[in-house]
């Protein structure tokens, strides 16, 4: 028998107020694997990795769906067995790395400390072990950094912290929610580099939320393309990027920076934003801003389907149309 995925979510539908900010979402995770959840802003990857590890705010409940860890489900865990596993066998990494920490305890101590929580080190060992991480995650002068406060350290070396207090308990699953969006770019990709390769070295199975086709470009296996709290396209990048079978994808894709700074089209490169929860319309619920819409796109709900090659499906009903009305 194969191993199952670490992680897999099936038909996940989160509510808040009734409104389905996550509606209908499935995907699975690998060992080894990044999937990239990508989207703009509002489309519910947040709310989609907070009910994933149970986090979601008061408002918002999990109202269909599971969603298994190593084959086990954990949506149906009592609170005191899904505790250990967040910063556990999951681990996470927020977008503001400065206020992810604790502000009022030196760096290194809180490291030490997240070390300790795994029970099965020695005491003697902790201090070198997070001396030789902070290393490891590309910090200079561990001894002296580890001594720091949060705020003495840049927002990309606090994201490094965060790394190495994350990824020295070796979780199964990292699931980081805009990690680099608050660093600037040079620094966004040295963090990018230092996930992959802790990715490498764990085999952890890595979800990377993004806003940025950029960040999928550089870091991720597989994509999953979220619009308005639906999965709209997925595939391997090679497959979303040169044959994407959804307009939105097709319209995401054109706003990644070109070399010389230049964007591929004037901006907005997707005209309109998405819609309000509230006034989601029916049908496929791109059709507002969607070029190709018709009818049948305001009266039907397009299914996620194959798109010809295996592994890669999208939700559109004219995704034929896609190749000869939709320059990339
Ligand atoms: N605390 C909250 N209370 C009410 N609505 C929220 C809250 N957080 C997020 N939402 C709504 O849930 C939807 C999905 O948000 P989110 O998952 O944060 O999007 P993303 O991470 O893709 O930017 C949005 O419509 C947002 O307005
Ligand atoms: S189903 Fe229709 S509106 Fe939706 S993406 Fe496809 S063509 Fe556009
Ligand atoms: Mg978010």
């Amino acid at each position: 028998m194969t191993a199952p995925p670490v992680l897999a979510v099936q038909d996940l539908r989160i509510e808040i107020a009734g409104q389905p900010v996550v509606d209908g979402v499935t995907f699975d995770i690998a060992a080894g694997e990044t999937l990239a959840v990508v989207g703009e802003s509002g489309c519910g990857k947040s709310m989609a990795s907070l009910g994933i590890i149970r986090l979601l705010p008061d408002v918002a409940r999990q109202s269909a769906g599971q969603i298994e860890l190593e084959g086990a489900r954990i949506d149906t865990l009592p609170e005191r067995r899904m505790n250990p596993l967040r910063g556990g066998r999951i681990g996470m990494i927020f977008q503001e790395p400065v206020a992810s920490l604790d502000p009022l305890m030196p760096v290194g101590k809180q490291i030490a400390e997240a070390l300790a929580l795994d029970g099965s080190i020695a005491s003697a060992d902790i201090r070198p072990r997070m001396l030789e991480m902070l290393e490891r995650v590309g910090i200079d002068r561990p001894d002296l950094r580890a001594g720091q406060y949060p705020f003495e350290l840049s927002g990309g070396m606090c994201q490094r912290i965060m790394i190495a207090m994350t990824m020295i308990r070796r979780p199964v699953l990292l699931i980081a929610d805009e990690p680099t969006t608050a660093l600037d770019v040079t620094i966004q990709k040295q963090i990018l580099d230092l996930m992959a390769e802790m990715r490498r070295e764990t085999g952890a199975a890595v979800m990377l939320i993004t806003h940025d086709m950029g960040v999928v470009a550089e870091s991720a296996d597989r994509v999953a393309v979220m619009y308005a709290g639906r999965v709209v396209e997925t595939g391997t990048v090679a497959q979303v990027f040169t044959r994407p079978r959804h307009p939105y994808s097709t319209m995401l894709l054109r706003t990644i920076p070109r070399l010389d700074g230049a964007r591929k089209v004037a901006l907005p490169a997707i005209p309109g934003a998405v819609p309000d929860i509230r006034s989601w319309p029916a049908g496929c619920r791109f059709n507002t801003r969607c070029p190709l819409a018709t009818d049948q796109c305001r009266a039907a709900v397009p299914p996620l389907d194959p798109a010809g090659a295996p592994g890669h499906a999208s939700a559109c009903w004219h995704r034929d149309r896609i190749d000869t009305e939709l320059a990339p």
